[in-house]
């Protein structure tokens, strides 16, 4: 593998700084924001955070280092990579096909989230909330708009559009310098409402929600922790593979690697230290559900000092971090026609926006009383857009995320795993990290994603 050629020039990242931040945009996203400061507060806080870390550590970080250096030895796309590695063994290729399809599937729902908060970003630049701080009046505004059919196309649309539109300009001229001015203008954002959140009376009790022990920390919350770190840092389908596919043969895997797993979790916990502090200023629970961005925060920052320009730094925020996660997840499916199929940039991100803007349209009347939404809830239990979000998060990134694991502990030859792993890194060249990461991916981390797959299955 060594001996071949890098790709072109303009298929590869410009600098290292820009592969971090391309990939620290995937993997910040609305799970950091939108569902790790709910999904922590619905488990009663401290426990579950230092969970959630101990999980990105011990399992997300191995797992990315062997996706990203599948990427850079293969200089391919997903399905490709597996291909080339395995000499051509097609159960192989069967992983990189099911993570190609899990990306399209996850940005057809995750459009239609961010599609809410690009709603919110318009309410607040022109001050469309309720006036009177009646919660029930901030309850009905998200769930008119999580039921109107024009309002959720409407935004499905310009958000796909402009993930398109960056994808469209390539590799270096619109995914890097996206992700690069992105991702600055994403830490300012958040370090200026964390100061803001400082100054707030609700701050001592949040960080003592955050990082203090609690007592309701259950096996299902361990779980829901897990499943979370594999969604937060984009692992398990190939996304962080196609990113990695762009560095040069021998760039470094490891320490970008353990760069991007630190952002994915400052932000993670910033977030949840913006939040927390608002809310419990005002005296809200914590544990507000998937609607405790949408309708708590607005209810308590526009009580306080300064709430409007934050509501719209807020949503700001959102925005970004939606976006350049949206953006891996499209450049992945057009990674594989482009070099699967040998198509060109221009047809595979026309063809796949629009593909993935036709497929996000149920998960758009999800909300509604039509088939999508109350009829399949009826059938299913779940509308559309739960189905997808449950068959993505709950079964096609875990089952990604072992066969990755089991493609580089055991299927690589061992010469090739160390030679690999060491290239470009200082840290690769540390024998008791080697010895560690070969244990995390090749018993770990397959045992614990098939114990939290038999849970699911309500086998354990
Ligand atoms: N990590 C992103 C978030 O936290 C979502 C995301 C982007 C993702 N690309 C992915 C999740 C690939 C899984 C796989 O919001």
């Amino acid at each position: 593998m060594t001996d071949r050629a890098n790709r072109n020039s303009s298929s590869q990242w410009q600098s290292s700084i820009g592969f971090i931040a391309a990939a620290a945009g995937s993997a910040v996203g609305l799970g950091n924001i939108w569902k790790f400061p709910y999904i922590t507060g619905e488990n009663g806080g401290g426990t579950f955070v230092l969970f959630y870390l101990l999980c990105i550590a011990v399992l997300g970080l191995p797992i990315m280092v062997a996706e990203v250096m599948i990427g850079r030895t293969s200089q391919s796309s997903p399905v490709r990579a597996f291909q080339r590695l395995s000499m051509g063994n097609s159960w192989w290729q069967v992983v990189g096909a099911l993570g190609v399809f899990a990306g399209i599937l996850i940005l057809s729902y995750y459009s239609i989230v961010a599609g809410w908060g690009l709603h919110y970003l318009l309410l607040s630049i022109v001050g469309g909330f309720p006036q009177d701080s009646n919660p029930q009046a901030y309850t009905d505004l998200f769930d008119s708009l999580v039921q109107s059919v024009r309002l959720n196309i409407w935004w499905h649309t310009v958000f796909m559009g402009i993930t398109t539109l960056v994808v469209l300009r390539g590799i270096r001229g619109g995914i890097e310098r996206f992700a690069n001015w992105g991702m600055l203008a994403l830490f300012l954002l958040l370090g200026g409402l964390a100061i803001y959140g400082t100054t707030l009376p609700g701050f001592f009790p949040a960080i003592e929600f955050v990082f203090g022990f609690s007592d309701n920390f259950t096996w299902k919350s361990a779980l829901e922790a897990l499943g979370h770190a594999f969604f937060s840092l984009s692992l398990g389908i190939g996304a962080m593979l196609t990113y990695g596919s762009y560095l040069k043969r021998h760039d470094d895997v490891v320490g970008t690697s353990i760069a991007i797993a630190i952002a994915d979790t400052v932000v993670a916990i910033g977030a949840c230290l913006v939040l927390f502090p608002i809310a419990f200023s005002v005296g809200l629970e914590p544990s507000a559900g998937p609607g405790l961005i949408f309708i708590n925060i607005p209810i308590a920052l526009l009580q306080l000092p300064f709430g409007q320009i934050g509501l719209l730094v807020f949503f700001l925020l959102l925005l970004l971090a939606a976006l350049t996660s949206a953006i891996s997840l499209l450049e992945m499916a057009v990674a594989f026609f482009i070099d699967s199929l040998g198509w060109t940039r221009t047809l595979a991100t026309s063809t796949m926006g629009g593909f993935i803007y036709l497929l996000g349209i149920p998960s758009a009347l999800s909300g509604g009383e039509g088939f999508f939404g109350a009829g399949l809830r009826q059938i299913l239990g779940m509308t559309w857009f739960d189905a997808a979000d449950y068959l993505a998060s709950n079964w096609l990134l875990p089952l990604g995320g072992i066969g990755i694991s089991l493609f580089v502990g055991w299927r690589l030859n061992s010469q090739q795993r160390v030679t690999e792993f060491r290239d470009g890194s200082r840290l690769g060249s540390w024998q008791w990290l080697y010895f560690l990461w070969v244990l995390a991916i090749r018993w770990l981390s397959p045992i614990v994603i098939v114990l939290v797959m038999l849970y699911n299955l309500e086998i354990l």
